[in-house]
């Protein structure tokens, strides 16, 4: 996958180590967010997450990235490909920056993100959300993803599993 073209508006890369501490800023501004999904961000917990990968797939796999307007961060996204099923990607986590949030960003990046998948020939892209987080439900459903039926216990949340066709 050519990450550079998941976006004509924003500079795509893959985020690292380096990144940590802009990746802990955008994060810890969107608290809402950890009290459905628990425990609160952590740097060594986004140093886990760099490195996560669901049973099975293999790094290569795997696009932890970071979406830039300049130098600035504005989203990080953790995208696993191939998965669960080989014409599918997956999106473990997805997150915008508060400051530019509700002016359709996360949606444009979305947007962008399907056509290129479909270019790509990905049919089908996949993601969870907490049970109860009803302004992810929102985004999600507003981007054209809907629940698949399947929930599952993550520990301290249940995650309503949700597809969109491309
Ligand atoms: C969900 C998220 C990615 C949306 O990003 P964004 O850049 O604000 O996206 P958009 O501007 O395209 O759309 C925002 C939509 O969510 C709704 N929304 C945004 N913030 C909200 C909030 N705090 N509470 C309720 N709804 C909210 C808006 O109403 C808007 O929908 P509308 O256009 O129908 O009014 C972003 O809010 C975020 O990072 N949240 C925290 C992490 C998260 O929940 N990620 C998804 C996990 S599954």
């Amino acid at each position: 996958m050519n990450i550079a073209l998941l976006s004509s508006n924003y500079n795509v890369r893959r985020l690292n180590i380096a990144d940590v501490q802009d990746i802990y800023s955008l994060c810890i501004r969107n608290e809402s967010y950890y009290r459905y999904c628990p425990p609160f961000v952590t740097k060594h917990s986004i140093l886990n997450d760099m490195k996560a990968l669901p049973d099975g797939k293999d790094i290569s796999d795997k696009y932890y990235i970071g979406y830039y307007n300049g130098k600035e961060l504005i989203a990080v996204m953790d995208l696993i490909m191939s998965y669960p099923k080989e014409q599918n990607a997956f999106i473990g986590f997805f997150m915008t920056s508060l400051l530019i949030q509700n002016t359709g960003i996360g949606s444009c990046i979305i947007d962008e993100l399907c056509q290129y998948m479909k270019k790509s020939g990905i049919t089908g892209l996949r993601l969870g959300w907490a049970k109860g987080n009803l302004h992810a439900e929102h985004f999600w459903h507003k981007n054209g993803f809907q629940e698949t039926g399947i929930t599952y216990n993550a520990g301290s949340y249940t995650v309503v599993l949700a597809h969109r066709n491309l």
